[in-house]
């Protein structure tokens, strides 16, 4: 065929690195569909009902996804002999007949994901029988059940990584995976597995396992020493036990048991390599104290029974401190949205290589900010939503925690902690202390003992600074004198008074500024030149502020307030400048709707609620902007209509006169000659 020899001169003179050919074939009605780049045919989504029989048989990789494929029948992949890859991945397979790849021994990498391959798994089972080289293959959605999974998987020991995702498994045994020794990737995600019972034992090799939305109600006995990777998030486990008999080191090294029903923290490994343990979404608490508590007659074991038959009784001591297992790798831990009300005595001071804590929604009520209490790796912080009432710190040494970049402590109910704090925190470049009642202090030489408040001046490091609705009243002058802050976030400050000098100091550095809901009422930004995002909705202003037309704004947010128009020199400048801006919630005139459409003409720039923006007409009644038609105005204002209703007044009365006038003619002839007679009576000469 010419079309191919011309491609085979091409490849050979290495012309073109990539080469993209759109093949045509003779007596086709349409071009052919494929896309040929080197080896690999590229025919997604094209249609097909059939695997194309025109390509060039040394092609290596087949990417066949999304396209009507019902049946791959005997000989259809027999011209591509050195097939490697063959993806078929979206179709409506049925069946894959049994000799289908019998003339393609060589192939690695098979994917029939989203297919419907669970009546004929039988036959698709013996097709796979020549694929002696299979490392890769993906059957995720196919409605497969677990003893149709053992059929189709029966002898491709070669496989090395498995997608069994999206399918109907209920449980899996040492049956359902028997002779995959390679293995070292498997996924069985999003099954309906409930039980597990000596499955993976035999498979010596598997490094990563996901697990996750399932139905399993606890993981005992863990003792896959080889694994890199563990996900069992979105189950209902409610135990993680390993098997305390092993002294072997575990290579695990990420442990996901996120969105579960742990009680316990899991008990892991005594010697292990875990350095991300994500925890989130559980019932995870401590219970040291009140173990002590009610030391006497308290259980103090927990024993599992008929674990199956692979697993022998497992019974736990339970508040032992020693079956947390080692944590010394850890580099983040995620315990958010758990209860944990309290840390056992040096729980965190084990993980001397710490990075990222993540405590957000728990219930502790009070945290030590002190390097005897942290590891001084520590890097980002979150305790927000939780109940502190207290910030413990030292002055002296807390300096040493000085890798702390991020600190979010929002939605607590902080009353203690020392003004200072923060500033003796070398790396500190955020801080997030929303919702707590603490002030800004006045000065450094004030007593400070009446109120919480914190000193913002000075801390060279500090960019991005969140002080939402802590009900700050008023702000001292120059309080972040020295802070080169970029974010500052004041809004929700109900009766926040902030005057001109309350931001001095901040000219050269602030790109976003949060005042929304803080009384605002007249402020000049022009100061403020990096602004790129300022947030100043729920305010009750009347003007727009003219001060931003000076100003590089991407991002505004103006609604909720009393505006009621843009005036059309300062719509201009900001369309061309703004990227996003909010504007519903105000008392835009109906009438003097220029600026809408300067905005809505303009590409750049994105009304973000623009559907929700409403104006008043002359009867206070309210109207869609969009839908708004200015012809109800009369596309005119108050006075030009009065004029009109002088024209009707004018018009009616001429009319009236005419009619008159006709009447008078048509049926009362005899007065005009009378009338005129008398107007125009001969002068006697
Ligand atoms: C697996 O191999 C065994 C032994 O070679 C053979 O009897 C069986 O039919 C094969 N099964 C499949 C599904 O190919
Ligand atoms: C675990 O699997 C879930 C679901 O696929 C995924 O969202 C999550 O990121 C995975 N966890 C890790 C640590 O990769
Ligand atoms: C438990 O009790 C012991 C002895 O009474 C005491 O030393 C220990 O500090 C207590 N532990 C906790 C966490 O309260
Ligand atoms: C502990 O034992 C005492 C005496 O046997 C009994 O009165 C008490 O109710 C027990 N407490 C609990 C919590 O079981
Ligand atoms: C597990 O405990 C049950 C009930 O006590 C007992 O019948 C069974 O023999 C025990 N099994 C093993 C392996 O110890
Ligand atoms: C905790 O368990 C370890 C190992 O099982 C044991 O040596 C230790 O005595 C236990 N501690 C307590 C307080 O029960
Ligand atoms: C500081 O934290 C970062 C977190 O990304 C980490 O890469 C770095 O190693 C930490 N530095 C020290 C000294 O612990
Ligand atoms: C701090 O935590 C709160 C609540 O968890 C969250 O909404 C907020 O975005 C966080 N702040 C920052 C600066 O990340
Ligand atoms: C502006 O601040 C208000 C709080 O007053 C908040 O609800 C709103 O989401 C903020 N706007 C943007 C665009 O983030």
């Amino acid at each position: 065929m010419p079309v191919f020899d011309r491609l085979s001169v091409l490849l050979c003179h290495a012309v073109v690195p990539v080469l993209v050919v759109l093949l045509s074939v003779s007596g086709h009605p349409q071009a052919f569909p494929c896309r040929l780049m080197q080896s690999t045919a590229l025919c997604k989504n094209c249609q097909l009902s059939a695997v194309p029989n025109h390509l060039p048989p040394q092609i290596e990789e087949i990417y066949l996804d999304k396209n009507l494929l019902i049946n791959l029948q005997d000989g259809c992949l027999s011209r591509y002999p050195i097939l490697r890859t063959c993806s078929c991945a979206n179709n409506h397979l049925r069946t894959v007949e049994e000799n289908v790849f019998s003339e393609s021994p060589l192939i690695e990498n098979l994917n029939f994901a989203d297919n419907e391959l669970h009546d004929g798994h039988k036959q698709v089972a013996q097709s796979f029988s020549p694929l002696s080289q299979l490392k890769t293959l993906d059957l995720s959605g196919n409605g497969l059940t677990e003893d149709m999974v053992s059929v189709l998987l029966q002898n491709l020991s070669s496989l090395e990584s498995l997608y069994l995702s999206r399918n109907v498994m209920l449980r899996l045994d040492e049956t359902t995976f028997r002779n995959l020794h390679q293995l070292k990737e498997l996924n069985v995600e999003r099954n309906l597995l409930f039980e597990i019972d000596g499955a993976f034992y035999h498979m010596k090799k598997l490094q990563r396992l996901n697990l996750a939305f399932n139905c399993l109600p606890c993981l005992v006995n863990f003792e896959m020493t080889q694994l890199l990777v563990l996900n069992a998030s979105h189950n209902s486990i409610e135990w993680f036990i390993t098997n305390q008999n092993l002294s072997e080191t575990f290579q695990l090294e990420t442990l996901d048991l996120s969105d579960n029903h742990l009680l316990f923290f899991p008990f892991l490994p005594t010697h292990n390599h875990i350095r991300t343990l994500i925890l989130s979404n559980n019932w995870v608490s401590f219970y040291q104290d009140f173990a002590n508590a009610t030391s006497s007659n308290w259980t103090t074991k927990v024993e599992f029974y008929n674990l199956g038959q692979n697993v022998g009784n497992v019974t736990m001591e339970l508040w032992n401190e020693s079956l947390h297992g080692d944590i010394s790798s850890v580099e983040l831990l995620d315990l958010s949205e758990n209860k944990v009300d309290n840390f056992p005595q040096g729980f965190i001071q084990q993980m001397p290589r710490l990075n990222w804590l993540r405590l957000r929604s728990n219930c502790l009520q009070s945290f030590s900010l002190t390097p005897e209490d942290l590891p001084v790796t520590l890097y980002e912080l979150d305790v927000s939503k939780n109940r502190l009432t207290e910030l413990k710190a030292s002055q002296s040494t807390i300096s040493k925690l000085n890798n702390l970049t991020y600190l979010n402590l929002s939605t607590n109910d902080i009353q203690k902690l020392s003004p200072t704090i923060f500033a003796n925190l070398p790396s500190l470049s955020t801080v997030d202390l929303s919702h707590n009642p603490v002030d800004v202090c006045f000065s450094e030489e004030s007593n400070y003992s009446s109120s919480t408040c914190v000193l913002w001046s000075n801390i060279v490091t500090l960019k991005k600074l969140y002080l939402e609705g802590c009900g700050i009243q008023n702000m001292p002058p120059s309080p972040f004198k020295g802070t080169p802050l970029t974010h500052l976030e004041l809004s929700n400050n109900l009766d926040l008074h902030i005057k001109q000098e309350s931001l001095a100091g901040l000219s050269n550095t602030l790109e976003h500024l949060g005042l929304g809901n803080t009384g605002l009422q007249d402020f000049d930004f022009s100061p403020y030149s990096h602004l790129r995002s300022l947030n100043i909705s729920r305010n009750s202003m009347s003007e727009f502020p003219e001060s931003l037309v000076a100003l590089n704004l991407r991002l505004l947010d103006l609604r909720d307030n009393m505006l009621t128009t843009i005036p059309s020199k300062h719509a201009t400048i900001l369309a061309q400048r703004l990227q996003a801006v909010y504007l519903n919630g105000n008392a835009f005139n109906c009438c003097h709707l220029d600026w809408y459409r300067t905005f809505v003409e303009n590409k750049g720039i994105s009304v973000v609620d623009l559907s929700e923006i409403t104006c008043l007409d002359f009867n206070l009644r309210h109207h869609k902007v969009m839908l708004f038609d200015a012809v109800h105005c009369g596309g005119i204002s108050n006075e030009e209509s009065f004029v009109w209703y002088i024209l009707l007044f004018v018009t009616v009365s001429v009319s009236i006169v005419g009619i008159s006038v006709i009447y008078l003619l048509t049926f009362r002839p005899k007065m005009l000659p009378r009338a005129i007679k008398k107007r125009w009576r001969p002068t006697p000469y």
